[in-house]
């Protein structure tokens, strides 16, 4: 079997790494020249665990193969599938833009010489795919062609830091198409993900579409839930990991996803979930829940910063802030929405000094914010003469650090634990001020 995967981002590199690893040949397009003359040589734009083995592996074995010729790679390619996974960047009302997966459509319309199934995997709105099959239709018309066609929507769920586990061994596969054909092709596509027995679920397109929406506005209202129900237990005097574990054993609440914390960040929650606001109000309905969850989450951010203020009494000039983790959560470097730049750019605006370390993020980070912060070579470098320890991302290296060496290290004992998680370690008995998210002091 053969397919095209155009877009080398995130999903669209995961996307067609996995799908050469169980033998299927994959040419993987972008416009891109830079991305692709470096992903020809192994070097890769993001960071995933185990994804550069991945793409050396297939490509050496010839399966997985770059090009920035789109229409090369189409013509006479012998692909029964194209995945469209390029951007969506949020346009200035919050609506996604589509120009780039309409580009590509378009650009398919005029090269394909054979039945193929047009499948969307970027996260589109509602009606997308549709607009995806008229953008063919037309060039195919130009072209004055007939040749058949399916488009078919195929949304992801993969995390970023887990990508490659959760596209090998997906909870579930959701597809939606409208032929029999298009169902066929999908199939075979799919069948060597199945063996961990999570269905494979056929639905019509629109339906597919909205479930991507669903989904992370689900799992972005879980947090923003918890993390209101923890600024409560703060201020009731219950302790929010305990009321934690009391509903997550409920297996209608289940216990994945109800960690309070700093707020949600990354590419995926706060793009979806204002773009399904969006949706429903260009369409005369109110999203009252979802509306919530963002706020939640926006006030979140500074709910760190907000229990600095009032532990040094407003007085934060000349302090030293030591920040642990940047990306906006482990085992990546992407630092978009991360609750880290909300708290280092409300403690520089007060004049406080801060110096920060991240496993992976660094590079990144001294992209957005170049020389207006220090960066430490490691975890306890950023810790010399500190005034306090903030939490920020809970890489797994921060879990148990020498908490001798730390306490040594810092000008004033203060940690305040942005996740959680040194829940259980009482720091007070090791002289430390602590400071969770709805935990007691
Ligand atoms: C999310 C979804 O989990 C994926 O299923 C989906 O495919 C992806 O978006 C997407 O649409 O592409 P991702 O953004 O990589 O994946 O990250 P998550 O692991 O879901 O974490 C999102 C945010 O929620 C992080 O900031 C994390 O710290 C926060 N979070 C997560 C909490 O604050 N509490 C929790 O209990 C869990």
């Amino acid at each position: 079997m053969r397919i095209a995967v155009v877009g080398t981002g995130y999903v669209g590199l995961v996307t067609g790494t996995c799908f050469a690893e169980v033998g299927i040949d994959v040419t993987c397009i972008d416009i891109d020249e830079k991305k692709i003359e470096n992903l020809k040589k192994g070097i890769l734009p993001i960071y995933e665990p185990g994804l550069d083995e991945m793409v050396a592996r297939n490509a050496q074995k010839e399966r997985l193969s770059f090009s920035t010729d789109l229409a090369g790679s189409i013509q006479g390619c012998g692909c029964e599938a194209a995945f469209i996974a390029v951007g969506t960047p949020p346009g200035e009302d919050g609506s996604a833009d589509l120009k780039y997966v309409l580009g590509v459509a378009r650009e398919i319309g005029r090269n394909m010489t054979d039945y193929m199934v047009v499948v969307t995997k970027s996260t589109v709105p509602v009606g997308t795919a549709q607009k995806v099959r008229q953008a063919i239709e037309e060039e195919l018309e130009i072209r004055g062609v007939d040749i058949p066609f399916d488009v078919a929507s195929n949304p992801e769920f993969l995390k970023e830091g887990a990508a490659i586990e959760d596209f090998l061994k997906p909870d579930r596969i959701v597809v939606g198409v409208a032929s029999e054909k298009a169902e066929k092709v999908m199939k075979k596509l799919y069948k060597p993900f199945l063996m961990n027995g999570h269905p494979l679920i056929f639905m019509d397109i629109p339906s597919a579409e909205m479930t991507k929406y669903a989904a992370n506005a689900m799992l972005a209202t879980k947090i923003s839930f918890m993390n209101d129900i923890a600024n409560l237990c703060e201020i009731m005097g219950a302790d929010v990991n305990m009321v934690r574990k009391g509903i997550g054993s409920d297996v209608r609440i289940g216990n994945k996803f109800i960690y309070p914390g700093i707020g949600y960040g990354g590419s995926c929650f706060p793009k979806d979930v204002k773009a399904l606001i969006r949706t429903a109000s260009e369409n005369g309905y109110q999203m009252r829940v979802l509306q919530s969850v963002e706020e939640v989450n926006e006030n979140q951010k500074s709910v760190l910063y907000n229990k600095i203020h009032s532990h040094f009494q407003g007085n934060l000039s000349g302090k030293t802030f030591a920040i642990w983790g940047l990306s906006f959560k482990p085992k990546t470097d992407d630092m978009r929405e991360a609750p880290s730049l909300v708290i280092i750019r409300k403690l520089l605006e007060q004049g406080a000094k801060v110096r920060a370390y991240d496993p992976v993020a660094m590079e990144e980070a001294r992209h957005i914010l170049g020389d207006t912060i220090e960066y430490g070579k490691d975890e306890y470098e950023a810790l010399i003469d500190a005034d306090a320890l903030l939490l920020v991302t809970e890489w797994p290296e921060f879990r148990s650090p020498n908490f001798a060496v730390v306490s040594k290290l810092m000008k004033d004992k203060v940690v305040f634990d942005g996740r959680n998680i040194y829940d259980g370690v009482d720091l007070s008995e090791k002289g430390f001020s602590y400071y969770g998210i709805g935990v007691k002091k």
